[in-house]
């Protein structure tokens, strides 16, 4: 071949391919075979020296010409599909602006946080103030303050999730644990309640599951009684329920309180007559309570002779059951959005 040929077979090579290149990245990959420093034209011009002398001026001057050539002709081409890569970007991406809108979709407060809410402002209206407490608590909070010592049989009452192998640190397995830690803070009068997670490592069933929440009400004065306790108990579940309703209070056992009881309130669905709600007791139990033991007093160093106090600990799932007839507690942390919804108030 002279030089002549190779620099047209050169240039038929190119063109070919080059009508060929359908992306930016086949011209891309183009113009380094043929243009770059290892590409045909550039290795055809670097090969001059070794040409017969007298060849060199034609197939310096038609390669460097080739050269030029293909380098417009690259420069159109990539033009032309750069253009159509924006198009193409554009029509993709293009708005209808006459679209009707996707209505947004609001969050609405989950049940328990509603009757946590509305339970603090009830007792806000009684004086108590709202605290909160840590969910990871100690040992001597959870149980030693509380009257319920170390391999007292007390403490399997609460199915304990431990967080550390020697048992000091626990998952709370009841906001009673805010009394010690309260009262440690303060000097008496004490008028607080306390709402949180609480942990009980319990097999699940429709009334039992491994975290709920309690609301934990505490106040220690000079002169309290067991009838503030009862007085206080009462108001709770008539503005809660309504003012018709009844409490119940018997005899229960808990180490930190003395006397302890449980109470309950006639169920307000079928009027205490017995329905599915209340299965056919005609009684909500609500929780447990008591006048705090003078062992716990004197464990904060308040002086049980001074000073008295009363204790209860709400289970705020189950009076959103009572309340909304909900017969089974798994699904306030099912994540059901169909259930939730139901539970939705206009702000
Ligand atoms: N902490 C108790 C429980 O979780 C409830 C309770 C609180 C009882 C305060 C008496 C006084 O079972």
């Amino acid at each position: 071949m002279t030089a002549q040929e190779t620099i047209d077979y050169i240039r038929t090579l190119a063109m070919t391919a080059l009508d060929g290149a359908g992306s930016l990245e086949d011209i891309v990959a183009w113009e380094r075979a043929f243009l770059g420093a290892k590409g045909e034209v550039t290795l055809f011009l670097r090969g001059l020296a070794s040409l017969p002398a007298d060849q060199r001026p034609i197939a310096g001057r038609g390669g460097n010409a080739l050269k030029t050539e293909l380098t417009a002709a690259w420069e159109a081409r990539h033009a032309a599909l750069s253009a159509g890569a924006l198009d193409r970007r554009l029509a993709g991406d293009a708005i209808d602006v006459t679209l009707p809108g996707r209505p947004p979709i609001f969050g609405a407060s989950h049940p328990v946080s509603q009757m946590i809410d509305e339970l603090s402002e009830i007792f806000a209206l009684l004086g108590f103030q709202t605290v909160f407490g840590p969910e990871i608590e100690t040992a001597h909070y959870n149980f030693d303050v509380l009257n319920i010592p170390k391999d007292h049989p007390a403490r399997d009452v609460w199915d304990t999730f431990y967080v550390d192998l020697p048992g000091e640190i626990v998952l709370r397995t009841h906001t009673s644990p805010m009394q010690g830690r309260v009262m440690e803070q303060t000097e008496p009068p004490v008028r607080v309640v306390v709402p949180g997670r609480v942990y009980r490592y319990e097999a699940q069933d429709a009334s039992h599951e491994w975290m709920l929440h309690q609301l934990e009400g505490l106040a220690v004065d000079r002169t309290i009684t067991m009838a503030d306790l009862k007085g206080t108990l009462a108001e709770m579940a008539r503005q809660l329920f309504g003012s018709e309703r009844k409490t119940r209070f018997r005899c229960d056992f808990f180490p930190f309180v003395e006397p302890g009881v449980d109470f309950a309130v006639d169920c307000a669905i079928c009027g205490g007559a017995g329905c599915r709600v209340c299965k056919g007791t005609g009684w909500l139990e609500m929780g447990g309570a008591g006048m705090v033991h003078p062992n716990v007093l004197r464990a904060v160093g308040y002086d049980p002779d001074i000073y008295s106090g009363f204790a209860f600990g709400l289970g705020i799932e189950r009076l959103a059951m009572m309340r909304s007839g909900v017969d089974d507690v798994r699904a306030f942390a099912g994540n059901d959005l169909r259930f939730l919804r139901q539970f939705a108030r206009a702000a």
